[in-house]
């Protein structure tokens, strides 16, 4: 009996326990969850200096964090999943404990004053898929953490005076998309990792300190629509495999100290290419025939290289117009030679502005055709060139034409 009884007494006593213990884990689970990321978004305000707007003034306990300027929370979940302070006039650096807001998805800091080194602890945002941190004052490495947010599809850092190498562990970012370290001091080589980001459509990383040669495994990334490699110290050829990348749209890579020469098929295999610019380089050899038929091409600037032959047609090109094609060794020099055709092709450009040939080996006479260049026609210059006989007077319809150069060169006649 007495056993019995106490027997029951235990049982009524443990569901009470188990009762207790359950709403008490519960509870403790919802207030941690709760509680971490407005900790985690207090401990980010702390570390703001400046805020001209105000706008971290909303960031009080009078209201939930879930409101909170820039702040989104999941519908789901009481956890912050967007943080989007862009644009703000910020200064500050960002704090660690932005690690510790677990369900973020985008961090938009982008266009603020932010300082000293982007966090690693950014590595434990596995959800993260945008992290916006362009045109801020960061500092020190990209850490190599980053590498750790599996989902990241925009990593863009721009405009930051970011240094050291951009870490090969990115390369397992199987999702990125764009990735953009445009104007920082990044040095080093491209990882040929990089080859490993079969979803990227756009890499730019102009205006760096890069140093190498361009990876040949950069040809693996079939998506690939703008890669943008300008105004480093890359050395070497344009690996061939590059070319073939179909859905290249713009190809930047001005001012390297890049060799080699462009391919036959160019124009063939890069079928929407609008921009081509790899002016002050290396590059030898002839401008293939086919770029014609590359007939999407806005911008055609090869300046500053070693390129020799025959202009070649652009007549297919009628959304050209920005050419540039400035000290090469283009042209035959002679007085009776074919050097100018190629200017007869371009009337069919009806958006051209500027053509920029100045120092190159270009013979014959300047042909009458120019007088039928597109309305739009602003600059032309084709000094220190080998050209002679008279300028034509349908250069005067060329109603919009403020720049004219046609200095060292072999001319004779009245000017119109
Ligand atoms: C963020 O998480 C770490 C590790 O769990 C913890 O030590 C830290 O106190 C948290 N930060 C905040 C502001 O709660
Ligand atoms: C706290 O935030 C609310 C808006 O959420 C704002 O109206 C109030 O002024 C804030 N309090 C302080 C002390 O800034
Ligand atoms: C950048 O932020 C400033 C305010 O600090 C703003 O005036 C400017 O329009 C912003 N630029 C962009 C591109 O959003
Ligand atoms: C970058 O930020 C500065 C100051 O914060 C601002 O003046 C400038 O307009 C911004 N540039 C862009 C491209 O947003
Ligand atoms: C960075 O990643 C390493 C390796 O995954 C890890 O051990 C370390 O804790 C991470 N650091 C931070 C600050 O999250
Ligand atoms: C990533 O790229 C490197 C260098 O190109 C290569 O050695 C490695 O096997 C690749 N890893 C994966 C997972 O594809
Ligand atoms: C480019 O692609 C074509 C057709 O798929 C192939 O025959 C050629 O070998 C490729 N060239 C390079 C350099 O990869
Ligand atoms: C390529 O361009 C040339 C010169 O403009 C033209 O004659 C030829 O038909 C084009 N080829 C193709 C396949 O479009
Ligand atoms: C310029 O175009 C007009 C009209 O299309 C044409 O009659 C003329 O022959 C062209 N002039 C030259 C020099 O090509």
């Amino acid at each position: 009996m007495r056993h019995s009884r106490l027997n029951c007494a235990h049982l009524h006593c443990s569901w009470l326990l188990f009762i207790a213990v359950f709403m008490l884990c519960f509870g403790v689970i919802v207030s941690t969850t709760n509680d971490s990321d407005r900790l985690a978004l207090l401990a980010f305000k702390a570390e703001i200096t400046s805020d001209p707007f105000e706008r971290l003034n909303s960031w009080n306990d009078s209201t939930d964090f879930c409101q909170w300027y820039g702040v989104t929370c999941g519908h789901r979940h009481h956890k912050v999943t967007v943080l989007d302070l862009h644009s703000q006039g910020l200064s500050g650096s960002i704090s660690l404990h932005i690690g510790n807001l677990s369900f973020l998805r985008e961090l938009r800091l982008q266009n603020n004053s932010f300082r000293l080194e982007i966090p690693p602890q950014i590595g434990q945002l596995r959800r993260l898929q945008m992290l916006y941190l362009s045109n801020n004052s960061l500092t020190g490495e990209i850490p190599k953490n980053i590498s750790a947010c599996s989902n990241l599809v925009f990593l863009l850092l721009e405009y930051n005076q970011l240094v050291g190498g951009i870490p090969l562990e990115l390369g397992s970012l199987s999702n990125l998309q764009t990735i953009d370290f445009t104007a920082n001091q990044l040095t080093g080589s491209i990882p040929s990792s990089m080859g490993n980001l079969t979803s990227l459509e756009a890499i730019s990383c102009y205006q760096n300190c890069l140093s190498g040669i361009i990876p040949q495994s950069l040809g693996r990334l079939t998506k690939l629509k703008t890669l943008i490699l300008g105004s480093n110290g890359l050395s070497g050829t344009i690996p061939p495999t590059i070319f073939n990348l179909s859905l290249l749209i713009e190809i930047d890579i001005k001012a390297n100290q890049i060799g080699g020469g462009l391919p036959e098929e160019i124009g063939f295999t890069l079928p929407n290419l609008q921009d081509l610019s790899i002016g002050y380089n290396q590059l030898a050899g002839s401008i293939p025939l086919s770029i014609s038929n590359a007939t999407n091409l806005r911008r055609l600037d090869l300046g500053g290289n070693e390129l020799s032959g025959k202009v070649p047609s652009l007549a297919n090109l009628r959304n050209l117009w920005f050419v540039t094609l400035f000290t090469n060794n283009l042209g035959s020099g002679g007085s009776n030679v074919d050097d100018m055709s190629f200017l007869c092709s371009l009337t069919n450009s009806a958006k051209l502005m500027v053509l920029v040939m100045h120092e190159n080996r270009l013979g014959g006479t300047l042909p009458a055709c120019i007088g039928n260049f597109s309305a739009t026609f602003v600059a032309l210059r084709l000094g220190q060139n080998l050209i002679s006989g008279e300028i034509p007077k349908e250069i005067g319809n060329l109603v919009n034409l403020e720049a004219f150069r046609m200095d060292d060169n072999l001319l004779s006649g009245p000017i119109p």
